[in-house]
C-alpha cells in the first residue's frame, strides 16, 4: 500500500500534509471516496481523471468537516462547496485583485493569423480585439466547464475562442459580416452575423436561453470615427480598417453621447431575461476624452445599468506596453488613457 500523503491543512499560510495513524488514513480514504461518490456532478473532469492521486484538504486538518480536494497541494484546494467555477481558493483569490496588467500575447496573435490566413482573411482588419488568454481568464472564472457565454459586440470571436479553449459554450453577435466571417473560421462556436440592438429577437429565434455568463466589449462610444493622428493615417496606409463599419447600427457610429449610453444599456435591458438569474454580466469599457473634456464612458453606463443589474464590482485592466504622446504638453494635464474598466455586473 502506498504511504503518499493523502490529507493536507494549512499551516503558517502553506498547505502541508498531516501525519496520518492507521485508522485515520483509513478515515481519510474513506471520507474521499464519499466526497467522490456524493459530489461527482459539481468535481471538475481533471480531477475525475487522476482519483488515484485525488488527496482531502481541510483547513484546520479536521477529517470530519473536510470538503475540499487537492491534486497538487502547490496549485490549492477545490472546494465541493464551489458553485462558481473550478478554481482553487488559490487560483481563485489571485483572480480577486481588483487591478491586472494585461499585454496582447504573441502566441495569441499567432495563432489567429496562422488560421485566418488560411481562408485568406485578415485578422488585423478588426481595429481592436482582445487577446483570448485575458478573456479566458474570466471565463475560468466567472463559469464551469460546460457552462453558457454570451458576447453580444463579438468582433472577430476573442470570446468564443477563448470559450473553445476552456471547453464553454459561446454565444457571439457581430454586426460586421467581415469580423462575422473572420470569427467562423477562428471557433466551430455559435455565432449570429446581426445586430444586437435586435437580441432578443436573436436570442428568441434561436431558441437560445439561461445563459450562465455575458462578457463582451462594445464600442468605446464614436472614438474611431475622432481619430485623426497616427492610428488612422497608419491603418489606412496598409487598407485595414480604423473604423468598424459606416453603418447606422453600428454602435460606435451614434455621435450623441446620451443615445450612445442609452442604447448600450438598452441591449444588456433585453438580455436580462435570456441570462441565469445571478449569472455576472462583465462590460469592458474605457472612458474617452473629446475635445478637451472627459467622458466617463463606464461610469455613465455602470450608474445606468444599476436601474437593471446590481453593480458588483470592478476590475480595472492595464496596459503597460503602449506608448506615451506627449498629450497637453506643455501648457496641461492630459493622460495617455491605457486602462479599462472591467465592470462586473449580477443578475
Ligand atoms: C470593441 S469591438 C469587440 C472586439 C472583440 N472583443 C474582439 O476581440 O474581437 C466592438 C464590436 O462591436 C461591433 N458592433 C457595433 N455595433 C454593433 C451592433 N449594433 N450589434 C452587434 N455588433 C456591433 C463592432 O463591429 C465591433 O466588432
Amino acid at each position: 500500500m502506498s504511504n503518499k500523503d493523502i490529507f493536507f491543512k494549512r499551516e503558517n499560510r502553506k498547505v502541508v500534509a498531516v501525519k496520518l495513524t492507521k485508522s485515520d488514513r483509513l478515515k481519510v480514504k474513506k471520507k474521499i471516496d464519499k466526497i467522490l461518490k456524493e459530489k461527482k456532478e459539481i468535481i471538475p473532469k481533471k480531477y475525475l481523471k487522476k482519483i488515484e492521486d485525488i488527496s482531502l484538504y481541510h483547513p484546520e486538518g479536521n477529517i470530519a468537516k473536510a470538503e475540499a480536494i487537492i491534486l497538487d497541494p502547490d496549485d490549492g484546494a477545490f472546494s465541493t462547496a464551489n458553485k462558481l467555477n473550478e478554481l482553487t481558493g488559490k487560483e481563485w483569490t489571485k483572480f480577486t485583485s481588483s487591478w491586472f496588467v494585461f499585454n496582447a500575447l504573441r502566441s495569441d496573435i499567432k495563432e489567429e493569423q496562422e488560421i485566418t490566413s488560411r481562408f485568406k482573411l485578415n485578422s488585423d482588419e478588426h481595429p481592436a480585439t482582445f487577446s483570448p488568454t485575458m478573456i479566458s481568464n474570466f471565463i475560468s472564472f466567472f463559469t464551469k466547464s460546460g457552462q453558457s457565454v454570451i458576447d453580444p459586440f463579438a468582433g472577430i470571436g476573442t470570446t468564443l475562442v477563448a470559450c473553445q479553449r476552456t471547453k464553454r459554450k459561446g454565444i457571439g453577435i457581430e454586426l460586421n459580416k467581415k469580423y462575422f466571417k473572420i470569427a467562423k473560421v477562428r471557433t466551430n462556436q455559435k455565432i449570429f452575423n446581426g445586430n444586437s440592438l435586435e437580441i432578443d429577437d436573436i436570442l428568441t429565434q434561436n431558441k437560445i436561453k439561461n445563459i450562465d455568463f455575458c462578457i463582451t466589449s462594445p464600442p468605446y462610444w464614436n472614438v474611431l470615427n475622432r481619430s485623426t493622428g497616427g492610428f488612422k493615417n497608419k491603418r489606412e496606409e496598409k487598407k485595414l480598417d480604423y473604423t468598424y463599419s459606416n453603418k447606422e447600427k453600428d454602435l460606435g457610429n451614434i455621435d450623441n453621447y446620451d443615445h450612445f449610453i442609452d442604447k448600450l444599456v438598452n441591449i444588456f435591458v433585453d438580455l436580462k431575461k435570456f441570462l441565469k438569474k445571478d449569472a455576472y454580466v462583465i462590460v469592458i469599457l474605457k472612458n474617452v476624452k473629446k475635445g478637451g473634456k472627459n467622458y466617463p464612458i463606464a461610469w455613465d453606463f455602470a450608474k445606468k445599468m444599476s436601474d437593471v443589474y446590481t453593480l458588483k464590482d470592478e476590475k480595472i485592466w492595464c496596459q503597460d506596453k503602449v506608448g506615451l504622446a506627449p498629450f497637453g504638453y506643455p501648457y496641461a494635464y492630459t493622460t495617455n488613457i491605457h486602462h479599462h474598466y472591467c465592470l462586473v455586473f449580477r443578475n
